[in-house]
């Protein structure tokens, strides 16, 4: 397992990583409109990332054949891009991307909307990403990991929604998977306590409905078991001295 603490010179070769992702997300942000496929915005993002001297960390990741997960509605993550997945006026859409640079990994997740969204689809937006945004204002030295969980699952839970269990966050480094795991949620006797140097992928899965899920049969895309639908944020984010540090922070983002 590679070192959970990141030299500041470590960290600023994840900044670049991150940057790229970042980049690459924003770039498919313009592109997402009805009609489009999701193969079309894999094939863009990993053309831009390897135009940045990167590479894109999902492609041959346990086998995974895409450069980008593309999940729309009640799928939840993992959806593979397909030229005949052509997106839809009102529907959502998570892309879950990565890059690798110098070998250090970027790892961050989006729901876009598709053209104008319902207000259910908005408000599910808007709880995902306010979520996110809350843990990373919670994170600091000295600071619980369960704070962090805890912070993600009162959020959306108190504004009647579910979070995923079934998967994580995670730390992050040389490897887009390193310890510690991150719930959305708190389980008992987890004890971490957070210092400079550790970076995160914080990446809170919220459901309309319930926060079951189950595989379909290609083996990867996640969906809502009872077809709500799902949402998804994620951020790498270092600790620091003083505080925490987005590296994956997109230059027009809307956060809080
Ligand atoms: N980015 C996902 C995560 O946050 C993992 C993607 S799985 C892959 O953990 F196979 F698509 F790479
Ligand atoms: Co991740």
């Amino acid at each position: 397992m590679a070192a959970i603490v990141k030299e500041p010179w470590e960290i600023e070769i994840m900044r670049d990583a991150g940057r790229i992702v970042a980049d690459g997300l924003e770039m498919l942000e313009g592109m997402v409109r009805p009609g489009v496929s999701t193969a079309e915005l894999d094939g863009a993002f990993e053309k831009f990332v390897v135009s940045r001297g990167a590479y894109p960390t999902f492609k041959g990741y346990r086998g995974y054949v895409a450069s980008i997960c593309a999940s729309v509605n009640e799928e939840v993550v993992h959806g593979i891009p397909s030229f005949d997945r052509k997106l839809a006026e009102g529907d959502i859409l998570s892309v879950d991307a990565g890059a690798t640079y110098k070998g250090y990994v970027g790892d961050s997740a989006v729901t876009f909307p598709v053209g104008k969204i319902g207000e259910r689809a908005a408000r599910l937006l808007d709880v995902t990403r306010g979520g996110l945004e809350a843990a990373i204002l919670a994170m600091g030295p000295g600071v619980r990991l369960s704070r962090i969980c805890r912070t993600i699952q009162q959020y959306a839970e108190s504004r009647g929604y579910s979070v995923v269990k079934k998967y994580v966050g995670h730390g992050i480094g040389r490897e887009m998977h390193e310890d510690p795991q991150v719930p959305n949620y708190v389980i008992d006797n987890y004890e971490f306590i957070l210092k400079p140097g550790i970076v995160l992928a914080l990446e809170p899965m919220v459901n309309e409905g319930t926060d079951d899920v189950r595989v379909l049969k290609d083996q990867w895309t996640v969906v809502t078991k009872d077809g709500g639908w799902s949402a998804h944020f994620e951020h790498t984010v270092a600790v620091t001295p003083t505080g925490r540090d987005v590296l994956t922070r997109r230059r027009n983002e809307k956060n809080g």
